[in-house]
């Protein structure tokens, strides 16, 4: 009895969700007693799309500015018509800034929220354990900021528009060294309980080695920590004329600080945890003239940027950031690889399991026009992307407020 319940429910859901899809297949059920089923969910006419993204903790630094770009893209999408007329919806499930909540909101927008696949979720640490419940459960994952090596071979279902560290990353090296052609010794800090820094820190090692420079002394945080005072001053006194940070905004906002108070004048280099202007509270005046690689200019001449920049701006009265445009990106993938998969195989006639594999399928076969460029997959879902950048940040004397200036 208990079994027949539980079938039946999780059938009518996904039918529900599908719109009419399952009325046909029905046999016993006349047409307007399935009318009544369907109509009984307020969701019948909408297509969910999870997202599993930081919107609390210190990781909400980042989180809160792919909400941004992703609901910019629920706008501009459902105005454009939606899924071939049917809207979609976004569900948030907030992860916060660990695993546990990232495992939590995956199960819920999987199993409860019903939704076609997730945006999620923001730090490579917490993809690495969440990512393989949805690999499970045969639900695409579209990752809008893991940039750790290794994202995208968690499994079939898991692909990223965010470039990984060793595309991005080697840019900033280059850059710090056309403003400073005489840098020989490098220090490099990195952040040991997060994956996506212990990642980055590799790149940015083997980088200050093909370039022929020395690397003087790498040293070791946690993401939590606040106080770097030890670490800084033994940086300091080996001398390096270049440091570069791997870690998240709170705790790299307060090393760039702390180096800066400490007395350390040469050039700093942020990894992509510190890609926010959300470090500018933390580290205020001192945050001027730190490089940070990007994967997205607000300047990119497509047609959809300048659409996606000026809702952005109207909004918040700043140019938009990388977080922002790459989850607003994330969201015209599964956009896009619906409206295709709809005008094959109408995605309301498909059972939710197969909606899922087949919307996965498409979605790593598609080409993407967005703002970040124009972008694809490769078969194991790894996002190419043609147009990188490096910005340096720029602020006011009195640290109130800053930009991040694109280098040329
Ligand atoms: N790029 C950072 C990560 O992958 C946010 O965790």
């Amino acid at each position: 009895m208990k079994k027949t319940f539980a079938y039946t429910t999780a059938l009518l859901s996904t039918c529900s969700l599908l719109l009419a899809a399952c009325g046909g297949n029905n046999t016993t059920t006349n047409s307007t007693n399935t009318t009544t089923e369907v109509g009984t969910t307020t969701d019948v006419s909408t297509i969910p799309i999870g997202i599993a993204v930081a919107q609390t903790s210190n990781v909400a630094l980042l989180g809160q500015e792919q909400v941004a770009g992703v609901r910019i893209a629920e706008k501009y999408f459902n105005d454009k018509g939606g899924i071939n007329g049917t809207p979609i919806k976004l569900v948030f499930q907030d992860t916060a800034g660990d695993e546990a909540g990232t495992i939590n909101a995956f199960q819920t927008l999987i199993n409860k929220d019903k939704v076609v696949g997730i945006v999620g979720p923001t730090l490579s640490q917490q993809a690495f354990s969440a990512n393989p419940i949805a690999e499970r459960s045969k639900v695409p994952v579209v990752g809008p900021s893991n940039t750790a090596k290794g994202i995208p071979e968690i499994g079939d279902y898991v692909a990223r528009v965010s470039a990984p560290v060793a595309v991005v990353a080697p840019n900033a090296v280059k850059a710090a060294l056309k403003q400073n052609p005489n840098i020989k010794k490098v220090a490099v800090f990195f952040a040991q309980n997060d994956a996506f820094s212990k990642s980055e820190t590799e790149t940015f090692q083997q980088t200050v080695k093909d370039q022929g420079l020395e690397l003087v002394t790498v040293q070791k945080f946690q993401t939590t920590d606040t106080d770097f005072q030890s670490q800084a001053t033994n940086t300091i006194n080996l001398n390096p004329d270049l440091v570069i940070i791997s870690g998240l905004a709170a705790d790299g906002g307060n090393l760039v600080r702390q180096l800066r108070e400490l007395g350390y004048k040469g050039l700093i280099i942020g990894g992509n945890g510190l890609n926010t202007s959300n470090v500018f509270a933390v580290c205020k005046a001192l945050c001027d003239g730190v490089l940070i690689a990007q994967a997205y200019s607000p300047e990119h001449p497509a047609e959809i940027n300048q659409a996606f920049r000026q809702a952005y701006v109207d909004q918040y009265k700043k140019e938009p950031p990388q977080f922002s445009a790459q989850a607003f990106a994330a969201v015209q993938v599964y956009v896009e690889a619906l409206k295709a998969l709809d005008s094959k195989n109408k995605v309301n006639k498909l059972q939710l399991p197969a909606l899922r594999t087949e919307l996965n399928k498409q979605l790593l076969a598609g080409k993407y026009n967005t703002p970040l460029g124009e972008i694809s997959f490769t078969p194991v879902g790894e996002v190419v992307q043609k147009d990188f950048y490096v910005a340096q940040i720029k602020m006011e004397k009195d640290g109130s407020q800053g930009n991040f200036t694109f280098l040329k």
